[in-house]
């Protein structure tokens, strides 16, 4: 197939193409290369892409609505794996419009590409922080998810809801993937194991929030990779059973999905600390502060519904997943 990869110079991105390609998938990678984090990192996971001959790199900000529209009309995709965004919850407090252009701008220039070049299948990420101030354990995608408390956890709701419009309008079939804490080799530099690996082997303290009082269900990479690309192969179907005079919020009868995609494990966040520390084989100095605003205490993803629908079944413990990250840090910044 020749799928179009947004985000391919990302983190969750750049692994799902490197699949892709070895199943022998035709990859367009697309990235606009923005420094909300250190671009030589998203060069440096490009070039692991480059040399693939069934991989092109198009650099283009998929705000770009002129640009967008060529490229949907020239290359003709039969599936697109939409993953370029502004990531970040607590960034959305700082910066709101790099939110608006990249995650609302952006998705409408997306689902018209898909529209018109009649796309197979779109399928996009969406995120945890939708469950918002949800507290009901674990969360499921047959619940509400009306209260975000951050613009991004907004962005990606609207995503859903933009998403839906067009399964039902044009029949275009579209399933979110809502992740829950995704973590590995080549991660984000803004994301929790990465602040604190490069805090603790400079000698620095690492900003426990919530006084360590979190827990997270921390997904490692190749689970995720593996949920996105069976996601990919089952293309969304409408539900015949769908009952508008109960409507449930999983559910549609336009062929559109959205799943939870974590590992049902949720980890203390002073665990998580303690398996960064056994990796590196050094404590970290702790700085307790409150939580932050847009943060939530918990998340624990129920994921019956991506495990029926695919079989997804992540594999990998956190204590394995953070020592295969912390090896990766030490041989990329060579320490
Ligand atoms: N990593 C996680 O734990 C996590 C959790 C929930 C949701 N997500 C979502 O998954 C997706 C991928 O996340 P990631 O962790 O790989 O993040 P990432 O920031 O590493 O990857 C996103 C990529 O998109 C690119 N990009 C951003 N805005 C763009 C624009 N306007 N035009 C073109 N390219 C643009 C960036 O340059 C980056 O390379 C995002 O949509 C993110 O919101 C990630």
């Amino acid at each position: 197939m020749k799928i179009l990869v947004t985000g391919a110079a990302g983190f969750i991105g750049m692994h799902t193409s490197e699949v892709l390609l070895a199943r022998g998938d035709e990859v367009v990678g697309l990235d606009n290369l923005n420094d909300y984090y250190d671009p030589q990192l998203k060069l440096d996971r490009l070039a692991r892409l480059t040399p693939h001959p069934a991989f092109r790199f198009v650099k283009l900000d998929v705000a770009d609505r002129a640009g967008m529209e060529r490229i949907f009309a020239e290359e003709k995709f039969d599936r697109v794996i939409h993953l370029a965004a502004q990531a970040g919850v607590r960034y959305s407090l700082q910066n709101p419009h790099a939110y608006v252009d990249s995650n609302l701008v952006g998705f409408i220039n997306v689902l018209e590409g898909c529209r018109h070049s009649k796309v197979q299948h779109l399928v996009y990420a969406s995120s945890s922080s939708v469950y918002g101030g949800n507290t009901k354990m674990p969360f499921s995608e047959h619940d509400s998810v009306d209260h975000p408390v951050s613009l991004y956890a907004a962005t990606k709701k609207a995503n859903e809801l933009m998403a839906h419009t067009y399964s039902h309008l044009y029949g275009l079939p579209t399933t979110g993937l809502r992740f829950f804490t995704v973590y590995g080799p080549w991660g984000r530099p803004d994301m929790a194991l990465f602040l604190f690996t490069k805090a603790i082997l400079e000698g620095l303290p690492i900003d426990v929030f919530n006084h360590g009082k979190m827990k997270r269900d921390f997904t490692y990479i190749d689970d995720i990779v593996q949920g996105v690309i069976r996601t990919l192969d089952h293309v969304a179907e409408s539900d015949p059973a769908f009952n508008p005079l109960q409507p449930d919020p999983g559910r549609s009868a336009a062929p559109y999905r959205v799943f939870n995609i974590g590992n049902h494990d949720p980890v203390e966040l002073m665990s998580f600390i303690d398996a960064i520390e056994e990796a590196v084989g050094r404590k970290a100095e702790k700085n307790f502060l409150p939580m932050q605003d847009g943060d939530v205490p918990a998340t624990y993803a129920d994921t019956t519904e991506l495990n029926a629908w695919t079989g997804f079944a992540p594999a990998t413990s956190v204590k394995k997943g953070v020592q295969r990250f912390i090896g990766w840090y030490r041989s990329y910044y060579g320490l």
